[in-house]
């Protein structure tokens, strides 16, 4: 797990399944609800490359080119969110892979019923995390701004 009281940022992507089932504000809100500061949010259409890229680690797989069929199918939308321990709890929000064994009240617990269309993509360390922020987005694109509920949000 990560180390307590750490500020980090994280990389979630509401896959093409989500989208086309009407989830992606729902699963935008419960980042929002949870008290992480959305960074970056963007709709596009992954590029056979790019998605061989994210998803390099799986290569050999099995389901290795239906998950990358799948993902450039359609349109996602990417987006960095920021937060203490925010990668350890962005994947908790998320869920188990398989929806069978994601918990009730996870995003793919509630909204998820096979392992192939399970709504959300999340960065599974620090290090993933900033490699896929890098792969996504611009600099320019990232944004810094006030959190002005940082005081309701944190002890000092
Ligand atoms: P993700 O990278 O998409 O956030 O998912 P994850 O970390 O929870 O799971 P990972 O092991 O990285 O697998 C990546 C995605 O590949 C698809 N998958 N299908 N049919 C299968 O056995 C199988 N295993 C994995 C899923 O879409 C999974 O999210
Ligand atoms: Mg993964």
């Amino acid at each position: 797990m990560a180390h307590e009281n750490e500020f980090q940022q994280t990389f979630v992507m509401v896959k093409p399944d989500g989208l086309q089932r009407g989830l992606a504000g729902e699963i935008i809100s419960r980042f929002e609800r949870k008290g992480l500061q959305l960074k970056a949010l963007k709709m596009i259409r992954i590029r056979r490359e790019l998605a061989e890229t994210h998803y390099g680690e799986h290569k050999g797989k099995p389901f290795y080119d239906g998950l990358i069929d799948f993902i450039t199918s359609a349109p996602v939308i990417a987006s960095i969110w920021e937060g203490e321990n925010a990668v350890h709890i962005v994947r908790k929000l998320v869920g188990a892979t398989r929806p069978d064994e994601a918990e009730p009240g996870s995003i793919r617990g509630d909204f998820a019923i096979t392992t192939g269309f399970n709504i959300v993509h999340a960065a599974d360390s620090e290090k993933t995390a900033k490699r896929e922020i890098n792969l996504f987005f611009k600099e320019d694109e990232i944004h810094d701004y006030p959190l002005t509920i940082k005081e309701w949000l944190y002890q000092d």
